[in-house]
């Protein structure tokens, strides 16, 4: 397992990248990314430290710079299904591949 520091969806926000032994096989992306949808970035914002604008562009970059550039091949399989307040528009389903 390699820890992915992907804030955004809050500022502590990570996936787990499941390895044997070089080749990516599963992300597990918690409440970064779900089956169509990227956690939201408005849910922990913290008054005067922190604000929805920074943990959107935080997330901007854990998605670009982290999770786009894992293998497309690589099966996701994120913390919420459909449903969940965390995203917004949340597709069915438990997993998916990054391509899709
Ligand atoms: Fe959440």
């Amino acid at each position: 397992m390699k820890l992915l520091h992907t804030p955004g969806h809050t500022q502590e926000s990570s996936c787990y990248l499941l390895l044997d032994k070089a080749v990516q096989k599963a992300v597990f992306t918690g409440d970064t990314l779900f089956l169509g949808e990227v956690g939201r970035p408005d849910l922990a914002v913290k008054s005067g430290e922190i604000t929805k604008e920074d943990l959107a562009g935080w997330m901007y970059d854990s998605l670009h710079n982290k999770i786009m550039k894992l293998d497309h091949k690589v099966t996701v399989y994120p913390g919420h299904g459909a449903g969940s307040p965390c995203g917004k528009k949340i597709a069915e389903g438990a997993s998916d591949h990054l391509s899709n």
